[in-house]
């Protein structure tokens, strides 16, 4: 059991859309504080979406602070392979058994699994019903549990089912990161690199100061990069919440990494590994179509090979590689949509042959 100390809430950050805004606090010791998840919740019914392990360490706590309501506990399996309908709908049947009503919330406490599941059947049952993200995973801090975007994986793709449906508010809390296994948190600093790259030069130089205190996990440190993705990822999706425009340079180096995680049907590389590589393919290509200086390219690689990202250079053959890259999402017309980069710090959508494709892939694959 972790022991209660005092919550401290960091900093506020509210995404500001149309018609919902969505806070996400940032803070240490808030994941089970009862004020801040009570002035989210408007019924008598919540339901916590989590895993085993997760629950071992956290759960009791935020049970407690749920007390006032009836509070049902879904346990979903580990891995990126139960991403799927199969475990959405045992939430469903969960929430059909206990007879939630329409203004039941949600709760997801775990990684971007969980939030990407709670959330889709959050958007899903009787139309559409609220709910709240505590994420667990550096991943989920920086990245998934922002913006709404909710879904499960499908055989032939990743996120190929799902639905935007912004959280009530999302309760980031670094304390929990503290039980979280080095390979995940190592995972997480991709996509806290990734920011740098697309949109932050000077937090891309911060992070090539930093990486070896982010890597010991420094708590002052991972509190200033958090809120720095936290910033930016609201910025974007506040311009493009439906993924139709800038949103989409998010996906940088995603391309590549979807096409890796489908090859290893998931179980191979953690999600954040496979966007390292694909973020090192992408910068080569874009150093290549002579966007980025080689200089450029190099300083990333550094980078991610010294948040010790990079270690698991097992490429499949480029043409398998390309195929999968084809039936990704963003393929239109015969070449294929990829973000790359014009300098670090700056991202933008281009469309590649697969000729080009093809010559950085056959140089790594
Ligand atoms: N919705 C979005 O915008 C978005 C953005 C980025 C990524 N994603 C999705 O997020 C998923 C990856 O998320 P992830 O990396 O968090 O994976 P994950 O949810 O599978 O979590 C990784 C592992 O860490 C364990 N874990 C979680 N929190 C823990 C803790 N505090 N202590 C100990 N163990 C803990 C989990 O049980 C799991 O085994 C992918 O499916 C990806 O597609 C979604």
């Amino acid at each position: 059991l972790v022991a209660w100390k005092k919550s401290v809430i960091h900093t506020t950050t509210t995404l500001d859309l149309a018609n919902q805004s969505c806070p996400i606090y940032l803070g240490t010791n808030i994941y089970a504080a009862t004020k801040l998840l009570r002035a989210h919740i408007v019924g008598h019914q919540v339901m916590v979406v989590t895993q085993e392990k997760i629950a071992e360490w956290y759960l009791d706590s935020l049970r407690k602070a749920l007390a006032e309501y009836q509070c049902d506990i879904i346990f979903l399996p580990e891995g990126e392979q139960y991403k799927t309908l199969l475990q959405w709908q045992k939430i469903m049947d969960y929430l059909l058994e206990k007879n939630h009503e329409r203004a039941t919330t949600l709760i997801a406490l775990g990684g971007g699994v969980v939030g990407d599941i709670t959330g889709f059947a959050a958007a899903c049952y009787q139309r559409g019903v609220n709910y709240i993200q505590i994420p667990t995973t550096l991943i989920a801090q920086v990245d998934a549990a922002i913006g709404g975007k909710t879904g499960v994986n499908h055989a032939s793709g990743k996120n190929m089912i799902g639905a935007f449906h912004q959280p009530q508010c999302v309760i980031t809390d670094i304390t929990v990161l503290d039980t979280l296994p080095q390979r995940e948190y190592i995972a997480g600093l991709a996509e806290i690199i990734k920011y740098g790259l697309i949109a932050d030069a000077k937090f891309f130089a911060w992070l090539e100061q930093h990486i070896a205190a982010l890597l010991a996990r420094d708590k002052n440190v991972l509190l200033q990069a958090i809120h720095t993705c936290i910033h930016h990822k609201v910025a974007i999706v506040k311009q493009d919440a439906h993924d139709i425009g800038i949103r989409n340079i998010l996906n940088f180096g995603h391309t590549f990494g979807h096409a890796l995680e489908t090859i290893g049907s998931y179980e191979s590389l953690l999600h954040g590994e496979a966007v390292a590589i694909g973020m090192l393919l992408a910068a080569k290509l874009s150093a290549r179509l002579n966007w980025i200086t080689v200089t450029d390219s190099e300083r990333i690689e550094q980078l991610l090979c010294a948040a010790g990202l990079l270690q698991t250079l097992e490429f499949p053959p480029a043409a398998d590689f390309l195929r999968l890259m084809r039936q990704d999402k963003k393929v239109l017309g015969g070449k294929l949509n990829l973000i790359l980069l014009k300098t670090i710090g700056q991202a933008f959508k281009t469309s590649v042959t697969e000729q080009e494709i093809g010559l950085v892939l056959e140089k790594y694959c």
